[in-house]
């Protein structure tokens, strides 16, 4: 057993590929074209969205791309945000761009998503981006998978032969990594377990992990039973927990107790400061792709 485990330093990591991002920028300018731009349709004001959209305007400064927040009403129609997604797929200018998340119940999302160019789909939402990503094509990957890929590559953290459990099945996280750590690809070629709620000995699954991702919306689900001794801890986790000693009046919690999973564990995901940097860098990364699929020539360097 470890004393402690070692930090999957999300923010360090972020701030690498941010720098390769926008060495690429200067590769590209320097070349005679434009900055990459990516585009975010905000709607409403709900607000965690509203932090995800500015902190994803505040990394496009920083890479030096070109960005632009698109506000409409809760009351926006469906028939006008479509209108909005087709004016961004029709405009040569913009290189990518995503429809915050969640969209008021009026609003069909699917619809929304699926009007959406699959060569500017960004987020990798589209059906089409999707399906190349099961079948182990070339396609924008979506950013928290992505990003968590990212993380253990670098890391130098092995996937080939273990075992993977990951918790929960969203669209956005769970399904996608499990279909990415069992690709035969690297990182993946391993042998996934996708845990939900109905999951029956979920607690046994959890047990012989050698890697766990925890992506269930759920603080502190994942305590120190749950966690094979030296299992990679992974926290996709961030739920907006009422504390009144913060000015905010809440702060971010994960899913995994870290305190009590720390000790047991080989390498663990802080929350702050893990997989959130991560996934605002694979959305740098799928702008920085589409961008290159208009410019092909660029980077050659
Ligand atoms: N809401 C929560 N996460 C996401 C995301 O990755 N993309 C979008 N568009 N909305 C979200």
């Amino acid at each position: 057993m470890n004393d402690q485990a070692q930090i999957l330093d999300g923010k360090a990591l972020a701030s690498e590929i941010r720098e390769e991002v926008r060495g690429y920028v200067e590769r590209a300018v320097r070349q005679g074209h434009r900055p990459p731009k990516l585009v975010a349709i905000l709607v409403g004001n709900d607000g965690a969205s509203e932090t995800y959209v500015a902190a994803k305007a505040q990394d496009c400064a920083e890479v030096g791309f070109d960005s632009e927040v698109i506000r409409l009403s809760a009351h926006v129609s469906e028939q006008e945000l479509l209108r909005v997604v087709r004016s961004l797929n029709e405009n040569p200018g913009v290189d990518g761009f995503i429809v915050q998340l969640p969209l008021p119940a009026h609003i069909d999302e699917q619809k929304i998503l699926f009007s959406i160019d699959p060569d500017k789909d960004v987020d990798g939402f589209h059906p089409v981006n999707v399906g190349k990503m099961c079948l182990g094509l070339s396609s924008f990957l979506p950013a928290t998978p992505a990003g968590i890929l990212e993380m253990l590559e670098r890391t130098g953290v092995e996937t080939e032969g273990k075992h993977v459990v990951v918790i929960g099945r969203s669209n956005i996280v769970g399904r996608p990594m499990s279909i990415l750590l069992s690709r035969n690809a690297r990182p993946g070629n391993a042998t996934v377990t996708l845990c939900h709620s109905r999951s029956v000995h979920l607690r046994a699954h959890c047990q012989s992990a050698d890697i766990l991702v925890a992506a269930l919306g759920r603080p502190g689900f994942v305590g120190r039973d749950l966690v094979k001794p030296g299992a990679v801890v992974i926290d996709v986790g961030i739920t907006r927990v009422a504390d009144a000693s913060r000015k905010s009046g809440f702060r971010l919690s994960g899913d995994v107790d870290f305190e009590a999973v720390a000790p047991v564990a080989s390498w663990i995901t802080p929350v702050p400061g893990g997989v959130g940097p991560m996934t605002r860098a694979g959305l740098l990364t799928n702008t920085r792709r589409a961008h290159q699929m208009r410019f092909p020539n660029t980077d050659l360097e």
